[in-house]
């Protein structure tokens, strides 16, 4: 599937990049531009920068940037159509897939396709086939309805070494293709097989319902394979930014704005069967950064409901500390033992499962039970241990007031002096700001790379006026303003330019210029590398394209005219730099002449040069 340029440019065109952001990022005016707090690195201090005109944002801090759809895949960790496709159900425009144009297609968009023909022919092979009575039998046993089964795309695949090779081969999909989706393998020989056969599947998707991997259930007692494969990580599927069910649960998410965290997909359909349907899986590991993050979007309010066994609540210990620093609001709930959501809702019902939810605790009284029924409060240096780790969480939580509510609740529950644990909980508080300054440290070392030290070496070889100058020429050719962008131009020659990427960058904008007729300054920058576009994103949308002391000593010059004076200024100012820069050579090559009619030559030449100098202020200035 393919959507049409025009299309993405009228999408791109209608929408505003500052509304667009202001929805995941708290931003304010200042100066020209908005400014907030980064989504993409952890910062005190505001250096995440939207510009409306530019309609591009970027970060000081971390160097991310780019349009808006750019800010959506980022932050959303979703593919440039999805954003596209976001973008455009938000304002309200229809896609018209352009079917045909198939070449131009992204390798994302090919691997979506394969996925998408794959799931149809596994729920073909569940619903219709003769030999997909196995698996329905064994839904049925399990109380799955059809219409879930077509709900949640599930699927059958054909017991057998080459049934979905010879599909596939017969649809003319690429098999290495499918081969890096994981769909087959290859053995020693190098004849290609079905990797999930005999299996029942789940297609697993994104969150805008796309199938990115697949899992196959074991299902006959023969299979000799782990009771469920996973697709592996491609790049369509990365395992930790994935949620199962999103995509299903997220309306009513949002709706009850509270989610529920279980272990495993057939938890999330049978819940979801029941009519709970604000149901998250994780897949069997604990909860990720990237999942905690995803999942915001929509609610900050999360019960974590995993089995009551060893791993299972090693999993809730490790998912609470990872949603309390995303500021999540956290309970848990637990089964009677023996249980899982899954066989808990199918035998006691929709009503009984949401009084166990209604029963949820608090993450501390959950974990203050957990050490209590293990025994610890009996032994005091056991106690004291546990308290430690009680304190450990809360400090993590930012609101003062939350914390000492949970101390003080947890301080009469469990018969604890309530001194004792605000004496614990500061020095975690403590240690807990030592982690968090040496976090932000540790990313500030990482990240923060100035785009201008991207291009230090060069910079390093050309005296400071000539670079500044050069980076404003450069500044205001993504101006969007024609006049000024022929008049630089027509009066710099890019071979002049000191610097490779102002070359560079001058070269193909003039180029770009004379082929479209289009100065947006988004596509603009969009025309180069990604070293070069945070160069160009960081010297843009700084706060005034006019320097301040230039504004200083022209009071006189109006508004509307003033970039076009500024230009005219800066262009002279250059020509004479570079007039200058030529002369104190030929004075260097003076002094060590060998003979005096070379040196004579470089005087004459410097007269010259200083006539120049002289002529360009009035050639400019008529
Ligand atoms: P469970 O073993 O609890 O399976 O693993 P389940 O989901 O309850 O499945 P049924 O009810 O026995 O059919 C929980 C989750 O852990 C992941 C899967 O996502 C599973 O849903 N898992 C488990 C794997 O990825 N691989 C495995 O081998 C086992
Ligand atoms: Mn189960």
């Amino acid at each position: 599937m393919r959507i049409s340029e025009s299309k993405i440019e009228e999408i791109r065109n209608s929408a505003n990049i500052v509304d667009i952001v202001s929805e995941y990022v708290q931003l304010r005016k200042r100066g020209r531009n908005y400014i907030g707090l980064c989504p993409f690195h952890s910062e005190k201090t505001p250096s995440f920068t939207v510009s409306d005109e530019k309609q591009i944002y970027h970060c000081f801090g971390c160097h991310n940037g780019g349009n808006v759809f750019k800010f959506l895949m980022e932050y959303k960790k979703i593919s440039f159509i999805e954003a596209v496709q976001e973008l455009a159900e938000q304002l309200g425009i229809e896609l018209n897939y352009d079917e045909s144009v198939r070449e131009g297609q992204s390798e994302q968009e090919i691997l979506f396709d394969i996925n998408t023909e794959v799931a149809k022919y596994f729920s073909n092979n569940l619903l219709n086939d003769e030999e997909g009575q196995i698996a329905r039998d064994y839904f049925q046993k399990r109380n799955i309805k059809v219409q879930t089964m077509r709900a949640f795309g599930l699927g059958y695949a054909l017991n057998g070494w080459e049934n979905l090779v010879s599909f596939l081969k017969q649809k003319n999909i690429d098999l290495e293709k499918a081969l890096q989706l994981g769909l087959i393998g290859r053995n020693k020989d190098g004849r290609v097989y079905d990797k999930l056969a005999g299996r029942i599947i789940f297609p697993i998707f994104s969150p805008n319902g796309r199938v990115v991997a697949f899992a196959g259930r074991k299902l006959r007692e023969d299979d000799t394979g782990g009771k469920y494969i996973n697709s592996p990580e491609s790049i369509i599927y990365v395992k930790g930014r994935i949620l199962y069910g999103l995509s299903f649960a997220k309306d009513e998410i949002r709706k009850l704005d509270k989610a529920i965290i279980v272990e495993g997909y057939m938890d999330l359909i049978s819940l979801y069967q029941a009519g709970i349907k604000n149901v998250v899986a994780v897949s069997g590991t604990a909860l990720t950064d990237d999942q905690a993050q995803l999942l915001s979007r929509y609610t900050k309010n999360v019960v974590l409901l995993f089995d009551a066994d060893t791993a299972g609540i090693s999993a809730s210990m490790r998912s609470i500390e990872i949603l309390l620093r995303k500021d999540f609001d956290v309970k848990i709930a637990t089964l009677p033992s023996g249980e899982d959501p899954d066989s808990f809702v199918n035998k006691y019902g929709k009503d009984e499962f949401e009084e166990v939810i209604k029963r949820s605790e608090n993450f501390l009284e959950y974990q203050t039970a957990y050490y209590e029924k293990q025994g610890m409060f009996n032994d005091p240096t056991k106690a004291a241990e546990a308290i430690r780790e009680l304190v450990k969480p809360i400090a993590i939580i930012d609101d003062e007031l939350k914390r000492n509510l949970l101390i003080k609740t947890i301080a009469k529950k469990f018969n604890l002096r309530e001194k004792l644990l605000e004496k614990e909980l500061e020095k975690a508080l403590e240690q807990e700001k030592k982690t968090a300054r040496t976090q932000t440290q540790r990313i500030y070392k990482e990240e923060i790379k100035s785009a201008e030290t991207l291009i230090a070496p060069e910079i390093k070889k050309v005296p400071p006026q000539v670079y500044n100058t050069e980076k404003e020429i450069i500044r205001l050719m993504f101006e969007n303003d024609e006049t000024i962008f022929e008049l630089i131009s027509e009066q710099i020659d890019p071979e002049t330019l000191e610097l490779e990427i102002h070359r560079k960058i001058f070269s193909k904008l003039q180029q770009y210029y004379s082929e479209e007729k289009n100065l947006n300054p988004a596509d603009l920058i969009s025309l180069f590398d990604d070293d070069t576009q945070s160069y160009l994103r960081e010297i843009t949308i700084e706060q005034y394209t006019i320097s301040q002391s230039w504004l200083e000593n022209h009071p006189s010059v109006s508004a509307e005219n003033n970039l076009y004076r500024y230009a005219t200024d800066l262009i002279i100012k250059y020509k004479q730099l570079i007039i200058d820069i030529k002369i104190s050579a030929n004075l260097k090559a003076i002094e060590n002449a060998d003979s005096e009619e070379i040196a004579l030559k470089l005087m004459r030449e410097n007269l010259d040069l200083e006539r120049a100098k002289r002529e360009i202020k009035s050639l400019l200035l008529k």
